[in-house]
């Protein structure tokens, strides 16, 4: 390869260097490869408590969902996931459910439902509920009647067993949460089984009436137009019904309790005969399964998605949440096993369980480089991408400084080692007024001070904010043939801190350059690898703050910095 014409050639197109709009009309091929709409579409996580308040309580909700539309549609979101909104104690903050088919007072009303959905309709966003399926609330009216005698029809509903002795639980398996799993009830003397929170029982989904009401909670939802369940839980949906102990492994977890191999309460196979189910009645209406699949490799993860592409549509992947630092070449191996697991991919790097991507990948020097460069890696990978909101203005976590602060009940438990999942979960900056313009009274989560400068008003106006740098990638990622049915080529393999790969495309291809290093990088324009022997190089985004000029035989790629651009032959 001639790199002097190379790199006179990006030189030359880079000029004024800057994002050139994705051209118009390329949306058209989005389906030639006959993709369901969620395969193409950007998914935008909602914690309803936290979004926007439009009743000025403190506590946001549907109207404020409403109002925010016209917002996602000009950021490039396709769907709304929100987590439960549905009647609930809010020991879990909704992840405890009491009634399935009803809206919680405190986020409005089922008009107010109904209306979210017919204004997300007009802009072509869709609503995707939450779905508990594993457990819910103690105070479900079939979990009040469960426990009101051992001869209640909804008994068998739960999961209820006598304790081993005086004082002894049935087994030794443990709440996630840092309780024990089971709880007495002395109205009976039996202990029932759940998974999270006292509050939140375990459904037995062994029984069929508890599988067939479930089912129907589906149909309730997609007949009013929803789109489509992100299921919750769905690891703990069966449990041994011989009560195996979970063998004890080496270590102590962070409520100081022995470790264990979770092999008799967690990710049993009659777990994917649920999923079948639940996804044949999807399949009825045209909907889409998106699952909290917490895996450790690949293959489970491919086990979720059906032998038969029979279960999930869209497990989501979530291991690359667990990488410690920014590892080029753990990413690339990752990505690597995904695309041969033959599936489409659903990168998750972050959501409202775990620390902010922001807080967890920055380093306090280049926290928004970094923010921009992790947008760019999930933003042009092969797949459906899930946001998490808030995300996209570079918030980040603002966790509890004292245990009085916490609100959630994990960390009350856990404190100091488990702090709860507040700080990931605070309210949504829209501007720098007082309370970052979520409301106009004290919200339930404190803002952060980031705010003042990390917030959508003051970042649209700015060309190089994270959330402008957001607008542009999903512009982009919505237009580019390349990006949205590509192929996936690797490049610069041996390279430990750059990340480089082309998406290629019926002879159209978008190149990526990822420096996930503090340090500057010289990248060679090596793309012989893909098919390209002496490309023309068209730059369509960079991350860059110098300019990119004059001559140069490698790529500078300044620490933490994108280069995205269309080569062609
Ligand atoms: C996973 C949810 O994401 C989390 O927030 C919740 O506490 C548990 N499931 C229990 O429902």
């Amino acid at each position: 390869m001639n790199r002097q014409i190379l790199a006179a050639a990006v030189t030359v197109l880079s000029a004024g260097l800057g994002f050139c709009a994705p051209r118009a009309g390329a949306q058209k091929s989005a389906d030639a490869e006959g993709h369901a709409w969620w395969q193409h579409a950007v998914f935008y996580e909602i914690y309803p408590r936290s979004f926007a308040d439009s009743n000025n309580d403190g506590i946001g909700d549907l109207k404020g969902i409403t109002a925010k539309l016209d917002y996602l549609k000009e950021l490039g979101v396709n769907a709304i996931w929100i987590t439960p909104c549905f009647p609930s104690p809010q020991v879990d903050f909704g992840y405890d459910v009491s009634d399935y088919e009803a809206i919680d007072p405190m986020y409005g009303t089922m008009e107010d439902f109904d209306r979210l959905v017919a204004e997300g309709k007009k802009r072509d966003i869709r609503v995707i509920l939450d779905f508990v399926v594993n457990h819910t609330s103690d105070q479900h009216k079939w979990f009040i009647d469960s426990r009101s005698s051992k001869t209640s029809p909804y008994r068998g509903w739960y999961i209820w067993r006598d304790g081993k002795g005086p004082g002894q639980p049935p087994n030794n398996w443990l709440s996630t949460f840092g309780t024990a799993a089971w709880t007495m009830d002395p109205k009976t003397g039996q202990y029932y089984y759940h998974y999270f929170y006292p509050e939140q029982p375990d459904l037995n989904w062994r029984n069929p009436a508890v599988e067939k009401a479930m089912l129907d909670v589906t149909r309730f939802w997609y007949k009013r137009g929803v789109a489509g369940f992100r299921l919750d839980a769905v690891d703990t949906l069966y449990e041994d019904p011989n009560l195996t102990d979970n063998p004890v492994v080496a270590g102590t977890d962070k409520f100081g309790r022995p470790n264990m191999d979770e092999k008799y309460n967690k990710k049993l196979p009659e777990v994917h005969d649920a999923m079948r189910k639940l996804r044949s009645v999807a399949d009825e209406y045209g909907s889409v399964l998106i699952g909290e699949t917490w895996t450790t490799n690949v293959d489970q993860l491919k086990d979720y998605y059906g032998a038969k592409n029979d279960e999930l549509q869209m497990p989501m992947d979530l291991m690359m949440t667990g990488f410690k630092g920014l590892s080029a070449a753990e990413y690339r191996k990752h990505i690597a096993a995904v695309n041969a697991a033959g599936h489409w991919p659903v990168y998750v790097i972050t959501n409202h369980d775990i620390v902010r991507s922001y807080s967890r990948y920055g380093d306090g020097v280049h926290n928004d480089d970094i923010a921009k460069m992790m947008a760019a890696l999930y933003l042009t990978l092969r797949g459906s991408a899930i946001m998490y909101y808030g995300e996209e203005i570079g918030m980040e976590n603002n966790d509890p400084k004292r245990k009085e602060d916490v609100q959630d009940p994990e960390g009350k438990l856990g404190w100091p080692l488990e702090i709860g999942r507040d700080g990931e979960r605070t309210p949504m900056q829209w501007d720098h007024s007082a309370n970052a313009g979520f409301s106009v009274a004290k919200p339930w989560l404190p803002v952060p001070l980031s705010a003042h400068t990390h917030n959508v008003a003051d970042e649209r106006k700015d060309p190089d904010s994270v959330l402008s740098f957001y607008r542009k990638i999903l512009a982009m990622r919505h237009t580019e043939a390349a990006l949205l049915d590509g192929d996936y080529v690797s490049l610069n393999e041996g390279n430990p801190n750059v990340l480089m790969y082309v998406r290629r495309y019926k002879g159209e291809a978008i190149l990526v350059i990822l420096n996930m290093s503090s340090a500057e990088q010289k990248v060679p324009f090596e793309l012989s690898g893909a098919g390209f022997l002496a490309p023309k190089v068209e730059v369509l985004l960079t991350s860059f703050h110098k300019p990119l000029k004059g001559m140069f035989a490698d790529l500078p790629m300044e620490p933490y910095s994108v280069f995205i651009a269309r080569v062609t032959k």
